[in-house]
């Protein structure tokens, strides 16, 4: 993806202002949107900084890399906001095993797999799911080396393209692979869930 992709995040709670964070502090422009207009979200990029832009929801529909930090029950819904979400990859924050119901939702299939459904077209990846918001977006003190984020996709492309992207946000990108390979990983509550590791440089 070339230097003019366009990022949103949809979703202004917890892991949307984590994810606004880290965009801010790498200087990274982002537009951010959730239901209720950018006047709702004028507190959160007043307090970043002019690389985080509040928009309307159809303005961050329309950019090319979209952080869904939506509730899991909210996904079918979100996903007729698009008629077709080819060209998009949508990035899956959620963590369905947290929220009740979501089994009768699943009926058995992976997270991002269901998401992938309910958007058409989409390349879905895995990421920024694994870790409590607040740790996901706390810098690691000078010298102590990167947060790592695992990510995972059906699409390779578009699995490295969202590691690039969290790598240039400070973060360590570990790419899983496929999202019913290393992807089951980094569903919740799987083994690289709630693990906060860091990447310390070769000596
Ligand atoms: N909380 C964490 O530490 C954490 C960690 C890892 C992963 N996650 C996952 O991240 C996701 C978000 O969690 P959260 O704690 O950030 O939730 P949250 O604080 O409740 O925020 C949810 C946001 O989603 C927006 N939203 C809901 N439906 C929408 C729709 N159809 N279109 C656009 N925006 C919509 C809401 O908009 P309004 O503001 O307009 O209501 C709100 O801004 C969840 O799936 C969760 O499992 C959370």
């Amino acid at each position: 993806m070339s230097a003019d992709t366009r990022y949103a995040i949809v979703g202004t709670g917890n892991i949307g202002s984590a994810l606004a964070e880290l965009f801010a502090r790498a200087g990274v422009e982002v537009r951010i949107a959730n239901t209720r207009g950018p006047q709702s979200i004028g507190g959160l990029t007043a307090s970043l900084g002019s690389a985080v832009r509040a928009v309307p929801l159809a303005e961050a529909l329309a950019c090319d890399v979209i952080l869904m930090a939506i509730p899991f029950t909210a996904v079918e819904k979100f996903g007729t906001s698009l008629p077709d979400w080819s060209g998009k990859t949508v990035v899956d924050t959620t963590n369905a095993h947290y929220t009740p119901g979501a089994p009768d939702i699943l009926k058995g299939r992976l997270s991002s797999h269901y998401v992938g459904e309910v958007l058409p077209g989409a390349q879905v990846v895995k990421a920024f799911n694994q870790l409590p918001a607040r740790a996901l977006a706390a810098p690691v003190p000078a010298g102590q080396g990167r947060r790592v984020v695992f990510v995972a996709g059906d699409s390779a492309e578009a699995t490295a393209r969202i590691a690039r992207l969290a790598d240039t946000l400070g973060l360590s990108a570990v790419e899983l692979g496929r999202i019913d390979e290393g992807g089951r990983l980094i569903e919740a509550p799987h083994a690289l869930v709630l693990r906060n590791f860091t990447e310390q440089p070769l000596a």
